[in-house]
């Protein structure tokens, strides 16, 4: 399977899920739940699916930082907002600690993310220096 592939199977897992939990909130007018929805929605499905579009674009110059990013993007993503949806619906306290590990894997994948692309960028400048736009 290729890196982007991992990320779109992802995001769009996490889209089925957090809109059903969406539709759920709807019909039942309780919206306890709708701050794990929105993060579900946007991190696991807008921003995992934006990895996926970004990696499918070009093969990233540093494969293995890549991977690691995915990696650590699809646990983080999960584990978020299913721990947040568990801590606010169930009340479960045990869920803090995956709340916290969630979010810190989200903002270490972000940060290697910001790595991959800017590396790429030097990449890239370094392999073609007179780099133009394409005129079509
Ligand atoms: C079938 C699709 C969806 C349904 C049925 C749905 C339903 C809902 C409901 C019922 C709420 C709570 C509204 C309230 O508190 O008054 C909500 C909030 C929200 N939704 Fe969705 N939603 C869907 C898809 C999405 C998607 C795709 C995203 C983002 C990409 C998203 C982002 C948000 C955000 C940011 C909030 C506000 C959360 C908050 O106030 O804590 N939703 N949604």
């Amino acid at each position: 399977m290729r890196l982007h592939d991992i990320c779109f199977a992802s995001a769009v897992l996490a889209a089925l899920v957090g809109m059903a939990a969406g539709l759920v909130m709807g019909t039942t007018q309780d919206f306890t739940a709708a701050p794990a929805h929105a993060h579900l929605n946007l991190l696991g499905w807008v921003s995992m699916a934006l990895m996926g579009l970004y990696y499918r674009g070009a093969p990233p110059a540093r494969l293995g930082l890549a991977w690691t990013q995915v990696a650590v993007g699809v646990a983080g993503f999960w584990i978020f907002p299913v721990a947040l949806g568990a801590y606010l619906v169930l009340d479960a306290g045990a869920a803090f600690a995956f709340i916290i590990a969630g979010s810190v894997m989200a903002i270490a994948s972000f940060v290697l993310f910001a790595a991959v692309v800017l590396l790429d960028i030097r990449a890239r400048a370094a392999r073609f220096p007179a780099y133009l736009p394409e005129s079509g």
